[in-house]
């Protein structure tokens, strides 16, 4: 194979793993997820791309199962959460400014980056997080990028997974200790299926998509 034949296979693959995943609600229980497996999904879901680079998702990861039982209750009883292999609770970084100095210092003691760039970028990241509703919108968009990613990661490896906003999260916060910095953007259960997703439509492009202008 050549390498746009690649990369045409590459994108089939893709298309095959978009239309497979879908919400699934029921796991079969007792299933462990390999670590290895489990640190490359992770690893795949953080290649997602951010605003200034600044990964504003963290991954708390949830296998014991007395924990997970505690948060199907914080969870309005969805059993999904007690049945899946792992819940990956994706957090967004409120205070995501605090990763640009150390992020693009690396690239200035690499020479990938100039000192001047670097303190511009600093000053314009320091700016813009003055705002708490611009932290906190900058925090979903980004962590829902890499949520995505995750979901389609786990896909790909030949697992299950249910995107979840369906929790009380100031209950989950105190379940998990979850410093102010954070707050839970979602909920995402991973396992092996027990029973098929209910499939669902999707709104026609004709309802989707705009051209040029309303
Ligand atoms: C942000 C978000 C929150 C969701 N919350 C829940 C939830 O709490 N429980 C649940 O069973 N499904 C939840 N879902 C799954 C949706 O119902 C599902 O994605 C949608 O019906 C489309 O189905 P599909 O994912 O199988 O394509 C959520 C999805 C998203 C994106």
């Amino acid at each position: 194979m050549n390498e746009s034949q690649m990369t045409a296979a590459a994108g089939s693959a893709l298309e095959d793993i978009i239309h497979a995943r879908r919400s699934v609600r029921q796991y079969q229980p007792n299933v462990a997820i390999p670590d290895e497996t489990l640190n490359e999904i992770l690893e795949l879901a953080a290649a997602a791309p951010s605003s200034w680079n600044l990964q504003h998702w963290r991954f708390l990861v949830i296998k014991d199962q007395a924990r997970k039982d505690r948060i199907k209750a914080i969870a309005y009883g969805q059993q999904q959460v007690s049945d899946a292999s792992v819940i990956v609770v994706i957090l967004g970084d409120l205070e995501a400014n605090k990763t640009a100095a150390d992020l693009y210092e690396a690239q200035v003691a690499a020479g990938t980056l100039p000192q001047k760039v670097l303190d511009t970028l600093v000053g314009q990241i320091e700016a813009a997080y003055q705002n708490a509703q611009f932290a906190r919108d900058e925090a979903n968009k980004n962590a829902g990028l890499a949520a995505m990613q995750l979901m389609l990661a786990a896909k790909a490896k030949g697992y299950d997974t249910v995107p979840m906003g369906g929790f009380d999260p100031a209950a989950l916060v105190r379940e998990l200790n979850i410093p102010p910095r954070y707050f839970p953007v979602m909920m995402i259960p991973i396992g092996l299926a027990a029973a098929p997703a209910r499939q669902t439509e999707r709104l026609p492009l004709s309802t989707l998509v705009v051209n040029e202008t309303f």
